[in-house]
C-alpha cells in the first residue's frame, strides 16, 4: 500500500511535468478536453476498454454479455477484428446511439498486407530496402482503411535472435540499427504523411518491450536482461517509431526482470511517456492486464487494473478489467482521476486526429472498399517486395538463373501447388483473402515458361509425416527433366504466434526426397519456404542451388519465377543468423569477444566453443548472393584521427565484376577496440543498397560521426569513448572485404 501511495505521488508530479500547459495545447488537446469534461467516470473507463468482435478471435475469447448494449452505454472505446465497411458501420451506428456519441476505433492486425498479402515481415526485412518496405505497408493501409479499419497493430519491432520463437516471422531480425530503420519505414508507410488521411492506418509499435528475448524461445515466456542490453539492442526500434510519429504502443505479454510489461512503470511512464515524451496511447496486448494474475504480481482483476493504469497502460484489450474496476479504483482512492483523464485524453485525441468525430463513418465507404481491395497497384507492390525478399543462399557453377530455352522442367514438392501457404501466418483470414488472388508457385512457372517448356509436376511427399510413397513418381518425373526445382519447407502455421518449436529442421521426409532426386544426377534447385531460419544441413551441403523464399504473399509464384529465370537478380541478404544446429541458439553476429575467444584451430582450453559443434553459423547475418559478383577496393579514410565534433568520411569502390546487372547491400561495421565495458566484435552502423550495371563501378561513402561511435556505458550514459576503432566494410557480417582503423581523440 505504501509503495502505491508513493507511486501515485510521483506519477502526479510526472503528469504535471509533462502534460502540456494550456497555452501550448494543440487543437486536438482542447477538443479532447471539451469531451472529457462531459464524461462520467464510467464513460471514461469505457473509452479505455477494447473488445474483440463477436468472432474472429486472435486470442483466447472471453465471455461478454450484450456487447451492443455496452456500446450504447458508452462502455466500449474500441473494437478489434471487425472487418469490412458493413460490419464496422453496424457497430459505429450503435456508438452513435450512446449518450456522448463518441466514435469507436477499429483496430486489426494488418501485418503483411490486407487482402493483397505481402511477404512476411522477416522476408521483407531481407530486402534492406526502405522504400519498398514503406510501399508495402502503404498498400496494406490503403486496403484495410478502405474496409473500415482505423488502426493496425503493427509494426512488430521486436528484435529477434532465437529462431525457435515462432514470431521471428513478424519482425525485422536481429540487428537494432536495421530494425530501427525498418520500424521507421513501416510506421511511415502505414500512417502516411497526413494523420487521418482516409487511405492511412494509425500504427502501433509492439510488443513493448523485449518480447523477442523470451527465455528458450518459448512464446509468452519471461525475459531477464540487463538494462544495458535493453537500451542498446531492444529499445532502438521502438524509439525509431516515435521519431516516425507512431500513434500508439502495445505492451508485451512477457515479464521483464520480474515485472510484467503491462504493469511496468519504468517502461511505460518513465521511458516511453517520460523520457521519450510519447503523446499517443498505450494498449495492452490481448488479455495482458488480467494475465498479471498468472504472472503472480497481482491477486485479482481489481489489482490488475490498478497495476496497469498506474504503470501507464491506457487501453485494456480484452481483459475487461479497466471497464469493470477503474471507477471503483478511483472512488476508493487507489487511482487518481488525473491518470484516467490523461489516458482518455490520449485516446480521444487520436479519434479527433483521425477525423472520426467529424465523420464516424469516414472509413466506411463500400465503393472505396471495392476499388481498393486487390487494386493492381498493391499487387505490383507485393511483386516488387516479394522479389526483393528472396535470398540466394547457394549457386554452384552458376546453375541459376535458368535458361528460358529449357525444354523440360520438373517442379516437385509439397509446396508447388499450395495456395494459402504462400500467405504466411498473419494472412488476414478475418479479411477473407480470396485464393484467386494468390499466384501459386506452379502458376508462376506456367506464366513464365508455360508456353515454351514442358512442365512436369509431382508432389513427392507431404510437409510433415513419414510417407515416402510419392518418391518413385517424383524420381521418374525428375528423370525426364533438364532441371528439377524442389519446393519444400514449413507449413505457414508452423511459425507465428504461439508457434515456438524446439526442432527447427526441415520437417518430415522432405530432405530425403531431395536425396532421392539428387541420385538422378539432374541439377536440383531447392526453394525453402519458411517463416523462420531453419536448419537444413543436408540441403546446404548437397543441393547445388538454394533460394530461401520465406512466405512471399499473393505474388509468390511470379516473384519466384522472375528470380529463377533471371528477370530479377536476387539482392536480398539475411537479417537473422542461420544456425548450423539448434544447439547454437541464441546465435547472432554482434557477440562479445569473451576472455577466451574462439578462432578456428586454437587449443580447446583456450576456446569459448563447443566440443561437438562449430561455433560458426550456417549462414551469417548480412549474407546473400547475387547472379553477379561485386569487388570491393580502395578503402580510404579522409582522416585517421577525429575529435568528437568531427566526422570521418570512409570511401571505397564497388565494381560489378560479373555478367549481370545487380544490386549489392554494402555494410559498414565498427568495433570499439578498447571500451570501459566489453563491446561487440562488430556492429552494423550503416549500409547502402546500390545498383550497378555489369562492369560498372561506384564510389560509396559512409560518414562516421560521434553517434556511430557511441554506446550505453555501465551508467546507461550514451557515450563515445576516446580510443581506437576498427572499421570494416562487408558484403556480409563475416565476409569483410576491406578494413582499417582510426582513433577518436580525447
Ligand atoms: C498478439 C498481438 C496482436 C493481438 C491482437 C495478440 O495475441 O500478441 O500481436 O496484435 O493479439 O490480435
Amino acid at each position: 500500500m505504501k509503495r502505491n501511495n508513493f507511486l501515485i505521488l510521483s506519477l502526479a508530479i510526472t503528469l504535471a511535468a509533462y502534460h502540456p500547459l494550456p497555452a501550448q495545447e494543440s487543437t486536438f488537446d482542447r477538443k479532447a478536453d471539451s469531451v472529457l469534461r462531459l464524461m462520467t467516470l464510467e464513460e471514461k473507463a469505457g473509452q479505455m476498454n477494447q473488445y474483440n468482435d463477436d468472432w474472429n478471435a486472435t486470442g483466447p475469447m472471453t465471455a461478454k454479455s450484450d456487447m451492443a448494449g455496452q456500446i450504447r452505454d458508452g462502455r466500449v472505446g474500441s473494437i478489434l477484428n471487425a472487418a469490412g465497411t458493413a460490419r464496422t458501420r453496424t457497430w459505429q451506428e450503435m456508438a452513435m446511439q450512446s449518450r456522448l456519441r463518441i466514435p469507436l476505433l477499429f483496430g486489426q492486425d494488418v501485418i503483411h498486407g490486407y487482402k493483397s498479402t505481402m511477404p512476411i515481415p522477416l522476408a521483407e526485412s531481407c530486402s534492406w530496402d526502405m522504400e519498398a518496405i514503406e510501399r508495402a505497408a502503404r498498400a496494406g493501409a490503403a486496403e484495410a482503411s478502405a474496409c473500415g479499419i482505423h488502426w493496425t497493430f503493427a509494426p512488430m519491432v521486436d528484435i529477434t535472435r532465437d529462431p525457435r520463437w515462432g514470431r521471428v516471422m513478424e519482425g525485422a531480425g536481429e540487428d537494432p540499427l536495421l530494425g530501427a530503420r525498418i520500424a521507421y519505414a513501416r510506421v511511415k508507410g502505414y500512417q502516411g504523411d497526413t494523420p487521418g488521411a482516409v487511405n492511412s492506418l494509425m500504427a502501433c509499435a509492439k510488443h513493448y518491450a523485449a518480447y523477442g528475448a523470451a527465455i528458450g524461445g518459448r512464446d509468452y515466456n519471461s525475459v531477464d536482461m540487463s538494462d544495458r542490453m535493453l537500451w542498446e539492442v531492444y529499445l532502438p526500434p521502438f524509439r525509431a517509431t516515435i521519431d516516425a510519429g507512431v500513434g500508439t504502443f502495445m505492451t508485451s505479454f512477457n515479464d521483464i526482470n520480474g515485472v510484467p510489461s503491462t504493469g511496468n512503470p519504468y517502461l511505460l511512464r518513465d521511458i516511453l511517456k517520460g523520457q521519450w515524451g510519447f503523446e499517443g496511447f498505450v494498449v495492452s496486448d490481448w488479455g495482458s492486464v488480467g494475465e498479471m494474475i498468472n504472472h503472480g504480481t497481482v491477486k485479482d482483476g481489481y489489482e490488475a487494473a490498478c497495476s496497469a493504469i498506474l504503470a501507464g497502460c491506457d487501453m485494456d484489450m480484452e481483459s475487461h478489467d479497466f471497464v469493470d474496476y477503474l471507477p471503483r479504483l478511483v472512488n476508493e482512492g487507489r487511482v487518481p482521476v488525473a491518470l484516467i483523464d490523461d489516458a482518455v485524453r490520449r485516446i480521444l485525441k487520436k479519434k479527433f486526429e483521425l477525423g472520426l468525430f467529424d465523420d464516424p463513418f469516414k472509413f466506411c465507404d463500400p465503393e472505396r472498399e471495392q476499388r481498393e481491395i486487390y487494386n493492381p497497384e498493391h499487387e505490383a507492390a507485393a511483386l516488387d517486395m516479394a522479389r526483393k525478399s528472396i535470398v540466394l543462399l547457394k549457386n554452384e557453377n552458376q546453375l541459376l538463373p535458368l535458361s528460358k530455352e529449357l525444354k523440360t522442367i520438373a517442379f516437385i514438392g509439397p509446396l508447388v501447388k499450395a495456395v494459402k501457404e504462400n500467405k504466411g501466418f498473419w494472412d488476414n483470414e478475418i479479411a477473407g483473402v480470396d485464393s484467386n488472388f494468390i499466384v501459386t508457385q506452379w502458376e508462376g512457372l506456367e506464366n513464365k515458361v508455360g508456353k515454351t517448356a514442358r512442365l512436369l509436376y509431382a508432389r513427392g511427399c507431404d510437409i510433415e509425416g513419414q510417407r515416402r510413397d510419392g518418391f518413385a513418381e517424383a524420381v521418374e518425373v525428375a528423370a525426364q527433366a533438364d532441371v528439377v526445382i524442389l519446393s519444400i519447407g514449413e507449413h505457414r502455421a508452423m511459425s507465428g504466434e504461439a508457434k515456438s518449436t524446439s526442432d527447427i529442421s526441415i520437417p518430415g521426409v522432405q530432405e530425403e526426397l531431395l536425396a532421392a532426386l539428387l541420385e538422378t544426377g539432374k541439377p536440383v534447385v531447392v526453394l525453402i519456404n519458411a517463416g523462420r531460419p531453419l536448419v537444413f544441413n543436408y540441403t546446404a551441403d548437397h543441393a547445388p542451388a538454394i533460394l530461401y523464399t520465406w512466405w512471399l504473399g499473393c505474388q509468390a509464384g511470379n516473384a519466384i519465377a522472375d528470380v529463377l529465370f533471371g528477370d530479377y537478380n536476387p539482392s536480398a541478404k539475411l537479417t537473422m543468423t542461420f544456425p548450423l544446429s539448434v544447439g547454437q541458439i541464441p546465435i547472432y553476429y554482434s557477440h562479445f569477444n569473451t576472455g577466451r575467444p574462439a578462432p578456428d584451430d586454437r587449443n580447446r582450453f583456450y576456446n569459448s566453443s563447443y566440443i561437438d559443434l562449430s561455433i560458426y553459423p550456417r549462414f551469417e547475418f548480412g549474407y546473400g548472393l547475387s547472379y553477379t559478383t561485386f569487388e570491393y577496393s580502395n578503402l580510404q579514410l579522409d582522416k585517421k584521427q577525429l575529435k568528437t565534433d568531427e566526422t570521418i568520411t570512409v570511401s571505397f569502390t564497388v565494381r560489378n565484376s560479373g555478367p549481370y546487372d545487380g544490386e549489392e547491400i554494402v555494410q559498414l561495421y565498427l568495433r570499439d577496440l578498447v571500451g570501459s565495458i566489453t563491446r561487440p566484435v562488430k556492429e552494423l552502423r550503416d549500409f547502402r543498397k546500390i545498383s550497378l550495371k555489369a562492369g560498372e563501378s561506384m564510389v560509396v561513402q559512409f560518414i562516421i560521426d560521434k553517434e556511430k561511435l557511441s554506446f550505453y556505458n555501465n551508467q546507461l550514459q550514451w557515450v563515445a569513448e576516446p580510443g581506437e576503432f576498427g572499421v570494416m566494410i562487408g558484403a556480409s557480417s563475416r565476409d569483410i572485404r576491406l578494413k582499417d582503423t582510426f582513433v577518436l581523440l580525447d
